[in-house]
């Protein structure tokens, strides 16, 4: 019990290092907060025009997800895996550094799910990339491939994650809250777009 509660405290911790906001301070893009919707993910990120700042960042949102769960999965096993892989998530939703203000957890999303089950990340992430083309709209394209999430797992006999994958993808719903009222109105901002 003391290492799966260290596992979840260091997935928290690590999950919640705001990338975004590092990267474009360190690439003098400003101050993300007060860029496009304001959120400390990629897709805002990619708002200052910098791909590869955009770049960066999903890697590295997305490596924090894998990292927690594979080094909790080497300490303490399967279910310490899963803990941590939440807490991360938590971590980048809610950060204590940012007053609990934090993102939106794609991109350590796909992290966590790449690192529990690698067909379930890819099959994931290849949802992402296909929305995103097909509607040029980051968020649809995100709640898109979450929702498909637990469904993947349960296909390819992950069934042990599908209950943390249904937490995750309730948590991105509600984080994507405002996106999902400007994709009603049709105000949502599209890729490739400021
Ligand atoms: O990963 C977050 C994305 O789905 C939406 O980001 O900046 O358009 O709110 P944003």
């Amino acid at each position: 019990p003391t290492v799966i509660l260290l596992c979840a405290v260091f997935g928290y911790l690590l999950g919640s290092v705001p990338f975004g906001i590092l990267v474009a301070r360190v690439m003098n893009l400003g101050d993300l907060r007060q860029i496009g919707s304001g959120n400390i993910g990629a897709t805002n990120v990619l708002r200052t025009g910098n791909k590869k700042a955009a770049a960066l960042t999903l890697l590295l949102d997305g490596l924090k997800g894998a990292v927690a769960v594979l080094l909790a999965r080497a300490i303490a096993g399967e279910d310490a895996a899963q803990i941590a892989a939440l807490a991360a998530f938590i971590g980048h939703c809610f950060p204590v550094w940012l007053g609990f203000k934090g993102g939106k957890g794609v991109a350590t999303f796909f992290g966590v799910a790449l690192a529990l089950s690698w067909p379930v990340g890819l099959l994931a992430a290849a949802t992402w990339l296909i929305m995103a083309f097909a509607l040029r709209y980051s968020s649809a394209a995100a709640l898109t491939a979450a929702l498909l999430t637990p469904v993947f797992a349960w296909f390819t006999g992950n069934g042990h994650i599908v209950m943390l994958m249904i937490v995750l993808v309730a948590l991105i719903f509600w984080r994507h809250h405002e996106n999902i009222s400007r994709l009603i109105a049709g105000t949502e901002s599209k890729i490739g777009k400021k």
